[in-house]
């Protein structure tokens, strides 16, 4: 079990599991994705940005909808620690990005992420992106809620929409 390292208050993720879940009421990617990062960041404190990327080019991730400054674009599947979870389809996620030598640094505000693949039975479909300022904002708790709130995002989402 990782300790987060900052004195944030620990977040209800099952409560933010059911809120999610009842504000995703279409199916559509785009406006689930949509709604979904600007829940993360309005519920989930401690965060710089909150996003998704898509596969929708071949082994490559282009930016979707996300919430904070202008992001890079595209992400090779060779590069960062967003190519390293698509490579992988493993969640990644980073105690102190400076430490991670080919970290795309797309603010340099950035300290702690955490990026989970979300995959479908077409293949993967594209991830979650969060960064936070704080070194080591993600603990082994914050993972697993952040996680469920993806398997809330999949099962409610027609992905092929977007
Ligand atoms: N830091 C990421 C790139 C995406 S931005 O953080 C929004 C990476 O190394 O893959």
């Amino acid at each position: 079990m990782t300790e987060r390292q900052t004195d944030l208050p620990a977040t209800d993720y099952g409560l933010l599991a059911r809120q999610l879940e009842a504000l995703l009421d279409t199916r559509d990617a785009l406006t689930n994705s949509a709604q979904t990062c600007a829940f993360i960041m309005q519920s989930v404190p401690g965060l710089n940005w909150a996003g998704f990327y898509l596969h929708r080019l071949p082994e490559t991730l282009v930016l979707g909808p996300f919430q904070g400054k202008p992001a890079c674009n595209p992400i090779p599947f060779s590069k960062g620690v967003c190519g390293a979870a698509a490579r992988s389809r493993e969640t990644q996620r980073v105690e102190d990005v400076h430490a991670v030598a080919d970290h795309i640094a797309c603010d340099a505000d950035s300290r702690s992420e955490l990026v989970i693949p979300i995959v479908s039975d077409d293949g993967l479909w594209g991830l979650l992106d969060l960064d936070s300022p704080l070194p080591g904002r993600f603990d082994d708790q914050d993972q697993a809620g952040i996680e469920a709130l993806m398997t809330v995002f999949a099962a409610r989402t027609d992905l092929a929409t977007l």
